[in-house]
């Protein structure tokens, strides 16, 4: 069972053995103890109150498939031309039919084929149908209730009834079922309620609608949804949508990401086609991650995929750059058409009633108008090996929606040089552990310039579908340098979001959230991502380390291997500690190097094995709440056994004895959760007696912790 923060309240015996160990807290100070020193009455730098956000894209089923929770898929037909893929014939008790997808009955513009069944032999007890086996299955949960809709035509001769029920794949179960009594000759839509009983919860299940009597029908948009987060009609799915919820994210990213971009400007996320009724959006093919997207996710839901989680927005707007065959527009006629769109999306995000686009969304059904701060130009544009397309898309774009929004904040994906972004979004993927924590400090010398950094997209990549602990090791690591840089790094959000674990469902590895279709559950990464946006101050405070122990790491060779952090000049700053100095110089041959790790895009790596390097076992940042005096110490201990901290506090005159630690550890790097076991690796929240000015605490072996400290 979990507390509110997913800690459980029942620890297992071994979990609960560890901590006792670490939750000792004493005055004396072991030998080998490493120093930490923290001058908690200054303040270095703030926290960006947008550090810690979601980064999302239509990868891996993230949405169709994932948090939005349409359950039938393909439900208009478009995801194959030819065949009517995810649906089925089906023929009960000698009834007999046939099943064709058919353009003779256009149900709108947007969607040229319909369904049609048309039913040869059927009576008594005899069925024939059309079923959808959903996304890897149909959830059916106990005492449900499903909102299940459709569009129908009836042929001449044709009336129904017509039954749409949750059926086991083998017939042998109906979950739930209703009956829509008549059928008219024109395109109507047709809703029902579906409710289960006791039975499941089960995903071996499917969606049938049939008739009991001869003749033809055609279906289009047919749709089931179950009880969404905070009840929106077509909105997400409650269990993802909590897990996202704990982590209190500041800001979402969308929509994406290759998504984003797309393989041709055909099909890059086209946010007109994304909005209104959902039974006239056509969809559209997913190309950078190779499957179709019903964009039921649309500008919109995103939106309000926002609003219920109370995220800032941070809109990736199509900067004229696609993926493959060097599509891209960069003079000003070809160019217009895209910057047009994005002021047109702009302002259907932040425009008021009185505004075509804001007038728009109104109908919609949003009225208000949404908050915005920041827009993001494109998405790794550093892919664009065109000299200076970048820099000339980025300035039109640039132009225009200063010169109309002059407020906003505008994200360049790579350096520009002829405007100044307000801030740059960095990339980085590290192929280990060690990788990633090797990077942690590589904020701490870089050159304030006044453009802030935006960590649009990072992760520690070990781990197959979600991260293991060790990942979430070198991911605290790199966040303890996100946090104590974030005068610098405004914003931070992880990626890939998303993983459906089905078989098929993944197309990146290494994803923070796994779901099937029943279940979902945090990787150890998660957690780590929720301890550090819980609970951490708005000032971070100064503090110094030494005796952090290191471990020698051979780096790998070749190209997605090793990649040295760029060279830079040291800002000075009075608040970067900490860890002994672990970097020699870049491995032989290879120059300094910057935007490591992009996307997998970046240069490809040394041919000759790097040079071994000495890594910190240990990582910490120290933060104050400024209003309560609280000192949140994080402390990453990446060794394989217990470590001893002296934590010094100066400038404070009084400590309370009792404090707490929250702690998440495990019994090695490759530990996990999963599907099947899903909080086998999560915090755990202690209370911790004996805190002073001064004092010792030995930490868990593998653990990241938070340890708050009130002080005055
Ligand atoms: O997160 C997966 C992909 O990595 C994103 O779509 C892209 O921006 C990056 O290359």
């Amino acid at each position: 069972m979990l507390t509110k923060a997913g800690i459980p309240r029942v620890l297992p015996l071994a979990a609960l053995c560890v901590l006792l160990v670490a939750s000792t807290v004493s005055h004396a100070q072991p030998a080998n103890a490493v120093e930490i020193q923290i001058k908690a009455d200054q303040v270095a730098s703030h926290v960006s109150p947008l550090l810690y956000g979601l980064m999302t894209e239509e990868i891996n089923y993230s949405y169709d498939g994932g948090l939005y929770a349409e359950l039938v898929r393909n439900r208009n037909f478009k995801e194959d031309a030819k065949d009517a893929v995810h649906w089925q014939l089906v023929q009960e008790h000698g009834g007999t039919g046939l099943m064709s997808l058919d353009t003779s009955q256009p149900f709108n513009e947007a969607i040229p084929a319909s369904l049609k069944l048309t039913v040869t032999q059927a009576s008594g007890d005899q069925r024939v149908g059309v079923a959808n086996d959903g996304f890897w299955g149909i959830p059916a949960r106990p005492n449900t209730s499903y909102h299940a809709s459709f569009y129908a035509k009836a042929g001449t001769g044709f009336a129904g009834p017509l039954t749409v029920a949750i059926v086991s794949n083998d017939g042998t179960t109906a979950h739930a079922s209703a009956q829509v009594a008549h059928v008219t000759q024109d395109w109507k839509k047709y809703e029902v309620t579906l409710t289960t009983g006791k039975a499941g919860p089960s995903a071996d299940t499917r969606l049938v609608i049939s008739a009991g009597t001869a003749g033809t029908v055609w279906f289009n948009m047919v749709s089931l949804f179950p009880p969404t987060f905070n009840n929106r009609p077509t909105g997400n799915r409650k269990d993802i949508m909590q897990l996202l919820a704990d982590m209190k994210p500041a800001f979402l990213r969308f929509p994406g990401g290759n998504y984003l971009e797309g393989n041709t400007v055909g099909t890059r996320f086209d946010w007109k086609k994304t909005i209104g009724d959902i039974s006239q959006r056509p969809g559209h093919m997913d190309d950078a991650w190779r499957y179709w997207s019903s964009d039921g996710m649309g500008l919109l839901e995103f939106l309000e995929w926002c609003e219920d989680l109370h995220m800032q927005p941070v809109l990736g707007v199509y900067a004229g750059y696609s993926l493959r065959n060097g599509a891209r527009f960069t003079s000003f006629p070809e160019l217009q058409p895209f910057v047009k769109e994005a002021l047109d999306e702009i302002e259907y995000v932040t425009g008021d009633a009185s505004t075509t686009w804001g007038a728009q969304r109104a109908k919609d059904g949003h009225p208000a108008p949404f908050p915005l701060e920041y827009v993001e130009i494109g998405n790794e544009d550093n892919a664009d090996r065109q000299v200076g397309s970048y820099e000339t898309r980025f300035a039109q774009f640039f132009d225009a929606i200063k010169a109309k929004y002059p407020q906003l904040k505008l994200i360049a994906t790579t350096e520009v040089t002829t405007r100044a972004a307000d801030v740059i979004d960095e990339h980085y993927y590290r192929r280990s552990e060690e990788e990633m924590e090797f990077h942690a400090n590589d904020y701490d010398t870089r050159r304030r310039t006044g453009q802030r950094v935006f960590v649009g997209e990072w992760a520690t990549r070990v781990g197959d579908p979600t991260p293991t602990l060790g990942a979430a090791l070198g991911d605290a690591a790199w966040m303890t340098g996100m946090e104590r840089n974030s005068d610098l790094i405004v914003m931070a959000s992880y990626a890939p979001l998303f993983v459906n674990v089905n078989k098929g469902g993944m197309q990146w590895v290494t994803d923070l959230i796994g779901y099937d279709t029943l279940t979902s559950y945090g990787s150890p990464s998660y957690y780590a991502q929720k301890m550090f946006s819980l609970y951490h101050g708005d000032d971070v405070v100064p503090m110094t380390a030494s005796g952090v122990p290191t471990k020698e790491w051979q780096p790998p060779a070749g190209r997605g291997g090793f990649v040295p952090p760029p060279q830079q000049a040291a800002a000075g700053r009075g608040g970067a500690p900490q860890a002994p100095p672990t970097q020699g110089p870049p491995p032989q041959g290879q120059p300094p190097q910057g935007g490591a790790g992009r996307g997998g895009r970046g240069p490809a790596g040394p041919q000759q094995p790097p040079m071994p390097i000495q890594v910190p076992l240990m990582f910490f940042d120290a933060t104050r709440d400024s209003k309560t005096g609280t000192i949140y110490v994080k402390v990453v201990n990446r060794a394989a056994t217990p470590q001893s901290v002296h934590i010094t506090l100066s400038g404070v005159t009084a400590v309370e004895p009792s404090g707490q630690a929250v702690t998440m550890s495990g019994s090695g790097p490759t530990d996990t959760n999963s599907i099947t076991d899903p909080v086998r690796i999560v915090p755990v929240t202690t209370k911790v007696d004996g805190l002073s000015a001064n004092f010792t605490r030995t930490f868990p072996p593998y653990s990241i912790s938070v340890l708050e400290v009130k002080a005055k």
